[in-house]
């Protein structure tokens, strides 16, 4: 067994132990992983393409069917509980995490697949708010161990949807399709070129010699996200039904061009304008950059991803102060290959591509310097593309 897999079977016995410690009887064990996305990103919503990967942290679930209508969950990190029957359905408020959970449940019944009550103990080492999807996790290992202890035949495609659905209708934020997607089809070593609108996909190899990923964690947590999300959502929207009064096939920013920008939405208001450029822009420089990955040009993929920090930055503004400070101290060292920071924003973490032999180096200095310039630490966390959702104990 490779150090990876042997990792995941001590988290998978550690849930374990823990439902025999709460609960009675034999439960199986779902992981599902958090993930990263190399670039394209605020693009799923919008109905452009995006390029994540799932990676080898992930959200554990060990769960069993009870006889009754009870829903009972340990988070056992947190050492809370949490109870509630499945009759009495609804979003909590003052904990979060069982909102994903309860969240995809609700679609189960929503569907009026028949469910039964259960036991659950979740651990998780996808750090939380740290733009790595630990809830995306949650919410695909439930619908997962779900699926399968009620025998349903879902498609994971399905699967997907139903867990998007969970974190809008549960968390409220109206997220696209990236995280439950990367979530649930990753694949190991292999980056996932996704088309948001018609949601074909292609897996394209990612392992690049001498060079790993680096995760630098700001340690902001993004609690500013869900509603500038939502806000950015509704801006993007508003560009594309002022494009589409004068035309009408146009239906998402995918298919606007930077002139109808000029003519249609920068006369009527800069800041829709600037928001929307970039998603248009992003969407191109995706295309390009997978072009990169073919080529094996990983120089001007690199390329590409700073280009995407400084419009996430500056034109989407969902950066922050510790995020910039981090893209724009490795942005002219030569074993940095890209930077930029990743997912939602407005905290989180970055995502550099990192030539190995310099690796150590670089965490120690830039955790250095964060400290001193922040007065509190960085985590860094080096990942590698793992597989999506599975059952890995029964
Ligand atoms: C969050 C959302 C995704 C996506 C990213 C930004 O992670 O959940 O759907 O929009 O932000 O790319």
């Amino acid at each position: 067994m490779d150090e990876i897999n042997k990792a995941q079977q001590e988290i998978a016995e550690r849930a374990t132990k823990k439902f025999r410690e709460a609960f009675k009887g034999d439960p199986i064990v779902v992981r599902s992983p958090g993930r990263i996305n190399i670039i394209g990103e605020h693009t799923d919503y919008n109905g452009g393409f995006v390029l994540p990967a799932a990676i080898d942290k992930a959200a554990y679930l060990a769960i069993a069917l009870r006889d009754d209508d009870e829903i009972h969950l340990v988070a056992a990190d947190l050492d809370e509980n949490f109870s509630i029957s499945l009759n009495e359905l609804k979003p909590v408020g003052d904990v979060s995490w069982p909102n994903y959970i309860l969240g995809s449940v609700a679609q189960f019944v929503k569907k009026e697949i028949a469910l039964k009550g259960f036991n659950a103990v979740l651990i998780s080492d996808v750090p939380i708010g740290a733009g790595l999807s630990s809830s995306a996790a949650v919410e695909c290992a439930t619908t997962y161990a779900l699926s399968e202890l009620m025998h349903t035949n879902l498609e994971r495609l399905e699967m997907v949807k139903m867990s998007q659905t969970a974190e809008h209708e549960y968390a409220g934020v109206m997220c696209g399709i990236m995280d439950q997607f990367a979530s649930m089809m990753g694949k190991q070593d292999h980056v996932i070129k996704l088309d948001c609108r018609s949601l074909q996909y292609d897996y394209v190899p990612f392992k690049l010699e001498g060079i790993k990923i680096l995760l630098l964690d700001t340690n902001v947590k993004h609690s500013l996200a869900s509603s500038e999300y939502n806000t950015r959502r509704k801006e993007c929207s508003q560009a594309v039904s002022w494009i589409k009064e004068h035309e009408p096939r146009i239906n998402s920013l995918r298919d606007v061009t930077e002139e109808m920008l000029d003519k249609y939405v920068l006369p009527k208001d800069k800041l829709i304008d600037k928001r929307s450029r970039f998603i248009v822009q992003e969407i191109n420089r995706l295309q390009r950059a997978c072009e990169d990955l073919q080529r094996g040009d990983i120089k001007s993929l690199g390329r590409k991803m700073f280009a995407t920090h400084d419009g996430l930055s500056k034109m989407y503004e969902v950066s922050c102060d510790e995020l910039d400070y981090m893209v724009e101290f490795v942005r002219n060292n030569d074993a940095v290959i890209g930077a930029r920071m990743m997912g939602g924003g407005f905290g989180g973490c970055t995502i550099n591509l990192v030539k190995e032999e310099a690796m150590d180096a670089l965490i120690k200095d830039i955790s250095l310097q964060y400290l001193k310039h922040f007065g509190k630490k960085p985590d860094a966390y080096i990942v590698s593309i793992s597989d999506g959702t599975s059952r890995i104990l029964s």
